[in-house]
């Protein structure tokens, strides 16, 4: 009796124990470095770091103009240079990179340099589909830069449990982008779709993003070594086309596209070495039918993340006030 009453105390003590051992194991973030903080999604992300009450330091090319935000420490870097890169990074706890697509690669110097400072977190430049499921595709092999950095993290992480990373996959820039999603020719009232335009795909306004990259430093350790997925809508190309039509009091003509002619010119041009390819077959990566890359159930990190509700009706509201076409 007395001897199963001791097991039965023994265990729950070491259950105890050792799940309060677990948590957490990092440290409240303060100092964040972001690359590319100047770029379309760098410049929402630094906003939204300044917002949540991060420091805020932009690391940019010596050869650049661009410029930042009140608030904003800025070092100018050679990023070819592992040493200015490690002297950038002293007494930071995150890199989050947005760096240019074209620059990706150059992001494992980058890396090597954060770990050598002693940086604890890194956010890689992903920002679009999600390339943990674009292997053995013809757009994976476009995005095997990216693919091979967040793989590079991930075999850091396992050999150091110091070193963690978070991806961040956001579909399409809805904001940023309509003009090309939408594919809507106001003058000649025609609209551009794939196959039914049924199909949902996953997009975020920029806003969005830069807020989920806050609130991912918000939340360590449930974010750490993660390839999370958010997105401010799952939208068909024609729910885009009602919100239009609805709001301009215009009937759009539909130009159809097949999305087998899609993947066939993107091969094409990727087989004569033409990274214009990426577009069409992009097109077809989210539109066409049955493809099914919206963010799917279980796999969103929304809510993990807390963040707010963006409006579609909104959000196409001002891209068509933008462009003069409200
Ligand atoms: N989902 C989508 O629809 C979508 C659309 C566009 C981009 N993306 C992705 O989002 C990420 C960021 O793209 P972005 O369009 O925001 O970037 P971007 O505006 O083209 O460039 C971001 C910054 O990178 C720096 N940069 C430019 N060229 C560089 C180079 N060769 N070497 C080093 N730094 C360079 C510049 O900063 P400094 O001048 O200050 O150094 C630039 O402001 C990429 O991963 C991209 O693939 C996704
Ligand atoms: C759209 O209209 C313009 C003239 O307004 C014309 O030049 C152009 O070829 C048209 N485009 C298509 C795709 O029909
Ligand atoms: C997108 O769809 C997934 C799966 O149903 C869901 O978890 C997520 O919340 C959706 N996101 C939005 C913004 O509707």
């Amino acid at each position: 009796m007395l001897r199963s009453l001791s097991v039965i105390v023994v265990a729950l003590l070491w259950y105890y124990l050792s799940s309060r051992i677990q948590v957490p194991n990092m440290a409240p973030i303060k100092n964040v470095a972001v690359i590319g903080g100047s770029g379309n999604v760098g410049k929402a992300i630094v906003q939204e770091l300044l917002a949540a009450g991060f420091v805020v330091t932009a690391l940019t090319r010596s050869s650049s103009s661009s410029t930042f935000p009140d608030g904003v420490k800025v070092k100018k870097v050679d990023y070819e240079s592992i040493d200015s890169l490690k002297e950038a990074f002293g007494g930071q706890d995150v890199v989050v990179s947005a760096i240019a697509t074209p620059a990706v690669q150059g992001q494992k110097t980058i890396i090597d340099a954060a770990i050598a400072a002693g940086v604890k977190r890194f956010i890689p430049s992903e920002f679009g589909i999600n390339t943990r499921i674009t292997g053995g595709t013809a757009i994976g092999k476009i995005l095997s830069g990216k693919v091979a950095i967040v793989d590079y993290l991930d075999e850091k992480s396992k050999s150091n449990p110091e070193v963690t990373w978070t991806g961040v996959s956001t579909g399409l820039f809805f904001d940023w982008g309509l003009d090309n999603i939408a594919s809507v020719d106001f003058d000649n009232k025609t609209v551009r779709v794939v196959d039914s335009g049924n199909e949902k795909f996953q997009a975020s306004n920029l806003k969005y993003i830069g807020k989920a990259v806050a609130s991912i430093l918000k939340h360590p350790d449930q974010t750490a070594n993660k390839y999370l997925s958010v997105a401010s809508f799952n939208v068909s190309h024609n729910e885009i086309i009602k919100v239009v039509e609805e709001l301009t009091g215009t009937t759009f003509t539909v130009d159809r596209v097949d999305s087998e002619e899609l993947q066939k010119l993107g091969e094409e041009k990727l087989s004569k070495g033409d990274f214009s390819a990426f577009l069409p077959l992009l097109q077809r990566w989210n539109f066409a039918d049955g493809k099914g890359h919206a963010v799917k159930p279980g796999d969103s990190a929304d809510e993990l993340l807390e963040l707010p509700k963006d409006d579609l009706k909104e959000s196409i509201r001002a891209w068509l006030t933008k462009n003069g076409r409200l």
